[in-house]
């Protein structure tokens, strides 16, 4: 694991989206994994004001979301293909066959979730995969206990995870879907370089514990120190419980990835 920790929620954002850009930039033919969240709003606008301003290319870009409510179909304004729509595909020159959600409307969402993986590896793989972290740790929606080596299926959600998407929908965990599909905790593992972003003291206790925690079904995201090329854009809220400060800051002054990524210069 890398660990860029920024010193406020902004400069996260805009590592996070200078990460992404970068790998764009290095391959316009990538294939991205893409997350929703609050989290991810923001690295959204940043990369559609580069495309806007920079020519940031999408055209060639192929996209798979991690995860979408079963029982939404991607009309319903809290679905997450909705939410992709909004937040960038419609901001950018992406082509729209090439980006894909899972579909939480089919009728049978097994076969969806089969055909997502197989999808997924016919694409070639995913280059770079963006999480978020949920308070509860989970990535995607690999809700506590969810085994290691999961497959994209379908879910249920978690208390814990409805009451923090509640807000979405009036405030009510009983109107979040109960169900979902989500990439497994194995098929995000396959990608080739992942992108954890966690801001805000409210996840300070959980990301300590995918950091430095036992590996651990009971913390989904603790699955990324089995991932060779993991990094990880925190704000200092985020990083506030880690304990090993001294071997993250040495490498933030010394790995000349993380020199360049952190360079306020190019902020
Ligand atoms: C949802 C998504 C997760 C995301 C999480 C964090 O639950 N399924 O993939 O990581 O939200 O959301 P936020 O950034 O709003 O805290």
């Amino acid at each position: 694991m890398k660990l860029a920790i920024c010193p406020d929620a902004t400069a996260a954002r805009t590592v996070a989206a200078r990460v992404i850009a970068r790998q764009i930039r290095k391959n316009p033919a990538s294939v991205l994994g893409l997350a929703t969240g609050r989290t991810m709003e923001a690295i959204y606008r940043l990369l559609a004001r580069d495309h806007a301003e920079n020519n940031l290319d999408f055209a060639g870009v192929t996209t798979f979301n991690l995860d979408e409510y079963v029982g939404l179909p991607g009309t319903h304004n809290q679905s997450y293909r909705y939410y992709m729509q909004t937040h960038l595909f419609d901001h950018v020159n992406v082509t729209p066959a090439k980006t894909h959600v899972p579909d939480g409307a089919a009728t049978d969402p097994d076969a969806e979730a089969h055909a997502y993986d197989t999808s997924i590896a016919a694409s070639g793989g995913i280059d770079l995969q963006l999480l978020g972290l949920g308070e509860n740790g989970h990535i995607g929606f690999n809700e506590p206990l969810s085994a290691l080596t999961s497959r994209t299926r379908v879910v249920t959600l978690d208390r814990a995870t409805l009451e923090q998407n509640a807000g979405m929908f009036g405030g009510n965990p009983e109107k979040v879907p109960a169900r979902a599909l989500t990439m497994g905790t194995g098929t995000i593992l396959e990608a080739r370089e992942t992108l954890l972003v966690v801001t805000g003291a409210a996840k300070a206790g959980i990301l300590a514990r995918v950091v430095e925690g036992p590996l651990s079904a009971l913390v989904p995201g603790s699955a990324l120190q089995l991932h060779a090329h993991c990094l990880l854009v925190l704000d200092e809220a985020a990083a506030s419980a880690l304990t090993q400060r001294d071997i993250t800051d040495w490498q933030m002054k010394h790995d000349p990835e993380l020199v360049a990524l952190l360079d306020p210069v190019h902020t």
